[in-house]
């Protein structure tokens, strides 16, 4: 064995030397993984899954380069977020100008500054009518505790500080901050951290595959928004504060889009118990499903509506919140020394709204809602071409350029493959060595390449998922 290869090794552990040598990227990249592994900490850690990290050195349109100069698909736009694509001058130089100009100023009360209003105004017109005004965050897990933070303090204002619970939903991914931790509906997000913060409580997903309900008379969309109804009147309209859903799971279900009478139903019963409906939209937002925002497919609007990710296609932190002018009156409308003291360092900073502004004009000038639209429906074609009739596909939806493929152990029952097969792990080997990276959410390959995406990448896209499903499954029988 040569030195080299035997350094390989030792990064890799049991995974082979060629492997590990090609994902580390050779002499730099061993150092490179000796140094991240002793001194990085990286979402969802775990040394097991990080013995021959992937080292990217640079994105072009819908592909990334590894450090051994191998090209992949970014088959979900990074963390569902790059939706104009990788190494736009444009976003580089929105961000160079207002670092050169004005780095940073506060936004706190008495402070602000012209990209923070002209993003807040631009919001304004894209954003559904009934939504006034924005606080900007730094990403989707503080838009989600300024959400619940905002509905808790508007209910106090009204002289309601007992209506502070927050419903959400099983399989619901909303962030990993204490707040957001409690409002997600996946276990493991909160397990090993402790009890889980007071007041939070999940309903079932509506999730169509696999949702039934014994009701009659009723669609299974009814049936699985009247889940919140019960819990409301379970727990007591008078403790109820807020509901939050995203309008396509994305993290934590593997794309689960409702049936199409869920969130009007949703919309009436929050109007019926006087509980504020917060939409989740940092995957959603943006033009992800082709739709501005995707409360807008199902023609419903919500009282507080978040967002992260797309504002900004990741090329700088950046989420918020939006509130409706009722809410945004009561925050107007409370005594100095009983205002929303909530507040971040870096809301609303300087060069995050200047590239959002950069990153909307490119999403409006290249009609890039359309194009999610028509590359959503190429995809999800050609998915189905390839796919409908096979054994172990239980499951092609999407909307937009937003996908999920749900492979089961028994098409017939939907039986999930157990756990131990590891196919989800196996699945995303197979698509990796075939120049597509994405994620699965336990065994549903998730979809979201940039919006910019081509229509021969849409096409290699669900050709790689094709040929990795039928390697995988046939080994797996
Ligand atoms: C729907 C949703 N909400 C909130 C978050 C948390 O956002 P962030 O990772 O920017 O904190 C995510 C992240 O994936 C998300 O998908």
């Amino acid at each position: 064995m040569s030195g080299t290869e035997h350094e390989f090794r030792e990064i890799a552990g049991d995974q082979p030397a060629t492997e590990a040598g090609t994902a580390a990227g050779g002499r730099e990249g061993i150092e490179l993984v000796r140094a991240d592994r002793r001194h990085l900490i990286h979402p969802q850690h775990h040394p097991s899954e990080h013995l021959a990290p992937h080292i990217w050195v640079s994105g072009k349109g819908a592909r990334l380069t590894s450090i051994e100069g191998k090209s992949y698909i970014d088959g979900l736009s990074g963390m569902w977020n790059v939706y104009v694509g990788h190494g736009r001058h444009e976003l580089a130089e929105a961000a160079r100008r207002q670092l050169t100009e004005l780095p940073f100023a506060t936004a706190y009360a008495g402070s602000t500054h012209k990209p923070a209003i002209e993003l807040a105004e631009t919001l304004k017109r894209l954003v559904y009518p009934n939504i006034e005004a924005f606080y900007f965050t730094l990403g989707g897990s503080d838009a989600t505790d300024t959400s619940i933070r905002t509905a808790r303090f508007y209910w106090g204002a009204l002289g309601k500080p007992e209506k502070f619970k927050i419903i959400s939903r099983k399989l619901s991914y909303h962030g990993s901050t204490v707040g957001a931790a409690a409002a997600t509906g996946v276990e493991e997000f909160s397990s090993v951290f402790g009890p889980r913060a007071n007041g939070f409580l999940q309903i079932d997903s509506p999730y169509p595959y696999r949702f039934r309900t014994d009701r009659t008379g009723v669609t299974e969309g009814v049936a699985a928004a009247d889940l919140l109804e019960e819990a409301i009147l379970r727990e007591g309209p008078e403790t109820v504060a807020a509901f939050i859903a995203e309008p396509v799971q994305g993290g934590g279900g593997g794309v689960i889009v409702p049936q199409p009478d869920y969130f009007r139903r949703i919309r009436d019963i929050c109007n019926r118990y006087d509980v504020l409906f917060i939409s989740d939209e940092v995957i959603t937002g943006f033009g992800r499903t082709g739709r501005w925002f995707a409360l807008e497919h199902w023609d419903v609007t919500p009282d507080i509506v978040q967002f992260a990710k797309g504002i900004t296609s990741g090329y700088f932190p950046l989420g918020g919140t939006g509130v409706s002018a009722a809410i945004k009156e009561v925050m107007d409308s409370v005594p100095a020394d009983r205002r929303w003291m909530h507040g971040y360092t870096c809301s609303a900073h300087p060069a995050g709204c200047a590239v959002a502004l950069a990153n909307i004009r490119i999403l409006e000038e290249e009609k890039l809602r359309e194009r999610a639209v028509k590359g959503g429906e190429r995809l999800l074609g050609r998915l189905g071409q390839l796919l409908d009739g096979h054994p172990h596909v239980g499951d092609i939806r999407g909307l937009g350029l937003l996908a999920g493929i749900e492979l089961v152990s028994v098409k017939s029952t939907r039986e999930p493959y157990p756990a131990e097969l590891g196919i989800g792990k196996k699945i995303r080997s197979a698509l990796l060595s075939r120049g597509l990276l994405t994620r699965l959410i336990d065994e549903t390959i998730c979809l979201a390449p940039p919006l910019v995406v081509s229509d021969d990448e849409i096409d290699l896209v669900a050709d790689i998922v094709g040929d990795a499903i039928a390697e995988v499954t046939a080994k797996s029988l």
